[in-house]
């Protein structure tokens, strides 16, 4: 246990509640808020109009268990070095530890990024867009400081920089437009979980996202994607011109949540209803609220009570460890013993969508040879009401953060082969 990780969902949580219903004014400034990224969204897409559809593909490394995450290389400066970076859709910013006096770091992969004169300052969009709440230290007018926060403890907190990124599109092109990242230059806690990397890769909806700063220069739709490979892999993209968009389940989103979901378990109602659900590519197991999280168990384990599994009480690998009569090699050994679950989405009330959760959507096989479940109990780690589907549950299926039309969807897909054109996944 000890390499999961939540995303940004402290902050996903506040403002979920503030979307998804509550006061009048909050409600008013949150439209207000996402009109005028509506706005901005729409002028970057119109400008696309006369280009050729090109997105970019990365590839991923990582796994769900044992590694915990999913890192992904980017070629970063002038002239470009390669940077690990942790991929997170629970998070904005993307940034980097740097080579910086008194700068609090960790031990990483690759030297140190070494700031040129190349600060944002305060006025530029992107610094704005970090600091809605006029906390932005003013007397300082030539840098934008930044901070953010992970559920997991984790912090990073620094200044704004523009430099170049270095990207491969799959039109063939290649270009490296400036982009603003953040940098460590006070230092930051990685909390419980850190594991060796150069950075994170944050992929939320925010304008300080990589993927809306590609969007607004006219480079690619404001589109992410994800195949996470259940043999460890898989690959990311930014843009919308490499799947066919009728052959996925697709479901309104807001901030990355497909709302609100019914829990059936072997096909068969259970009463959980109205749950918050969102996605978090930071997370590597899935999260669901003390009560759900409870109700699921006790249906597996009166499933279970007929089959020759008992509980591994002496594998710490996650909370829950099932033995077998002799050691699990994969997930292929123990599936016949699980009953599959399903998150049932209603779309404006009309139609549904499922999201199927098989064996290897919940379950791991540890070190040890048993099998763990996969699905942790979100209210321990303070996520209170939301469920976050994490990478396990994402495994071997293209989910699509669709953030032109605010739509989520996912589909089955081959994770292992990295698309070159068009419709590669279905
Ligand atoms: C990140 O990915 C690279 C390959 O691009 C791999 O060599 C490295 O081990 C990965 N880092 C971690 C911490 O897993
Ligand atoms: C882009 O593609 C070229 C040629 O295929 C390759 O040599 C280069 O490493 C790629 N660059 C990045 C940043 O992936
Ligand atoms: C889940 O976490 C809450 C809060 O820590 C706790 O009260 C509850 O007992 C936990 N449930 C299980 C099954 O561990």
């Amino acid at each position: 246990m000890g390499k999961e990780k939540v995303g940004f969902w402290v902050v996903g949580v506040l403002v979920l509640v503030l979307i998804l219903g509550s006061s009048a004014a909050s409600d008013d400034r949150q439209q207000r808020w996402r009109k005028a990224m509506m706005s901005g969204e729409t002028m970057g897409s119109s400008m696309l109009i006369n280009r050729a559809p090109s997105s970019i593909v990365l590839p991923l490394h990582g796994n769900v268990y044992p590694t915990g995450f999913y890192n992904v290389t980017l070629n970063i400066g002038q002239p470009s070095k390669p940077y690990f970076l942790d991929v997170d859709t629970g998070s904005d910013l993307t940034w980097l530890q740097c080579d910086v006096p008194n700068a609090r770091c960790r031990e990483a992969p690759h030297p140190y990024y070494k700031p040129s004169n190349n600060l944002v300052p305060w006025k530029d969009p992107i610094c704005q867009s970090l600091h809605t709440d006029g906390d932005q230290r003013r007397e300082t007018p030539d840098k934008c400081h930044y901070k953010v926060e992970y559920a997991d403890g984790g912090s990073s907190l620094g200044v704004l920089v523009r430099d170049a990124f270095n990207l491969n599109f799959t039109s063939e092109k290649h270009q490296s437009p400036l982009l603003a990242l953040g940098l460590c230059g006070y230092g930051q806690d990685f909390g419980e979980t850190y594991h060796p990397i150069d950075g994170v890769l944050g992929l939320g909806r925010g304008k300080s996202s990589i993927v809306s700063q590609l969007s607004s220069v006219g480079l690619v739709r404001n589109v992410i994607g994800h195949c996470l490979s259940a043999r460890g892999g898989g690959f990311l993209f930014f843009g919308d011109d490499l799947y066919d968009s009728s052959r996925v389940a697709w479901t309104p989103m807001k901030h990355y949540s497909p709302g609100f979901a019914e829990l059936t378990f072997d096909g068969k109602a259970t009463g959980f209803k109205n749950l918050l659900v969102a996605f978090d590519s930071g997370a590597s197991y899935t999260y669901l609220n003390s009560q759900v999280y409870e109700g699921l168990i006790s249906l597996m384990k009166r499933e279970l009570s007929t089959k020759p599994l008992r509980q591994a009480l002496d594998d710490q690998t996650l909370p829950l460890c099932w033995k077998g009569p002799k050691p699990f090699k994969s997930i292929r050994d123990v599936r016949k013993y699980f009953k599959n679950f399903a998150l049932s989405f209603t779309n404006d009330g009309k139609s549904k969508t499922q999201l199927e959760f098989s064996p290897e959507a919940f379950l791991i096989v540890s070190t040890k040879g048993n099998a763990c479940l996969g699905i942790l109990n979100g209210t321990e780690v303070g996520l209170n009401d939301l469920n976050v589907i994490g990478d396990i549950s994402m495994q071997d299926r293209v989910v699509i953060y669709d953030n032109e039309k605010q739509l989520i969807g996912w589909a089955p897909g081959n994770c292992d082969r990295l698309p070159k054109s068009k419709s590669f996944i279905m």
